[in-house]
């Protein structure tokens, strides 16, 4: 399987437009030794040739055009992304389906939770019909495998996770299996990635599919609870926001310390996690642990 990280930054990337943080500051004035981060997405494949792209960010134009290996094929017009499949229906991980609309219809993968936001409260499936069209295929939350036709290769699994529907949704403050989903995608050889950006929280399931996963690419959102208020960034805090922050006791670090067998990597890292720093104490905390950021453009082959 052929993992492409084409946004590893949560909402807003970084730096974030209109941020002036030390962190964002310190990355556009050149003090700071840290990668600039678009919007959570990856790209995945069995052969290379055909690709499924998991969660279409708000930069999904920049993500393609510097990734060769999603650039069209044939003339006159082509992509090798067959299928997008979404694992909630945040704005940074849906606002890109609206720059796929001048291609082929869309095989759009989700639960019904997920797509009833956006034919509701963020109507893209409706307005998408004016343009390319949208076939959604529902997902279950259950862990059930499905198939996607364009990657034949890949068995996928979609496991319900603590989370919130997003801020528009109607049901923001009444949770539903399947607003949040983890995404486990296994190869014919057994390789298997974990993919959650977003994780509330960790239940002995996850634990379960976690430990048998080869990779693990999970929410480093946050490195603690109150980090954007702490930084004057606002009052929302990762608990109310549906993220599991990485330090302090029932951390990320501390869930993942456990496990042995999986590489483990943050992805959907915000412009006010401490973590960006490439020289800070955090950073070398992380890699005291074992655990790797997601940087836009990596590669990983499993
Ligand atoms: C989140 O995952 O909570 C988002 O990044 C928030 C947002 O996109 O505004
Ligand atoms: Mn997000
Ligand atoms: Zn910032």
């Amino acid at each position: 399987m052929q993992v492409r990280v084409l946004g590893s930054g949560a909402g807003g990337g970084f730096p974030q437009w209109n941020c002036a943080c030390a962190s964002c500051e310190g990355l556009r004035r050149g003090r700071l030794s840290a990668q600039p981060r678009s919007q959570s997405s990856i790209a995945l494949s069995d052969d290379g040739e055909r690709w499924l792209l998991v969660n279409a960010s708000p930069d999904v134009r920049e993500q393609i055009n510097r990734t060769p290996a999603l650039w069209p094929r044939r003339a006159p017009r082509h992509t090798p992304i067959g299928a997008v499949l979404l694992v909630d229906a945040q704005i940074d991980h849906v606002t890109g389906l609206l720059s796929l609309r001048e291609g082929p219809r869309l095989h759009l993968y989700c639960t019904e939770p997920v797509a009833a936001d956006l034919r509701q409260g963020f109507p893209l499936l409706k307005m998408l019909e004016h343009y390319c069209g949208v076939t959604h295929h529902p997902v279950t939350a259950d862990g059930n495998p499905f198939a996607v036709a364009a990657v034949p290769g890949l068995t996928l699994r979609a496991l319900a996770v603590p989370g919130k529907a997003p801020p528009y949704s109607p049901h923001r403050h009444d949770p539903h299996p399947g607003d949040n989903v983890a995404l486990v995608a296994e190869d014919r050889r057994g390789a298997r990635l974990f993919y959650a950006p977003g994780l509330g929280g960790i239940t002995s399931a996850l634990i379960q599919e976690m430990t048998a996963a080869d990779c693990l690419l999970v929410d480093g959102t946050f490195w603690t609870n109150d980090e954007m208020a702490q930084r004057g960034c606002g009052n929302n805090d990762a608990a109310s926001m549906g993220h599991l922050p990485q330090s302090g006791p029932g951390g990320m670090i501390e869930r993942l310390s456990g496990l042995h067998k999986p590489r483990k990597i943050l992805i959907h890292i915000n412009n006010t996690n401490p973590i960006l720093d490439d020289d800070g104490a955090e950073r070398r905390q992380l890699a005291e642990a074992g655990i790797e950021l997601a940087y836009d453009g990596m590669e990983i082959a499993l």
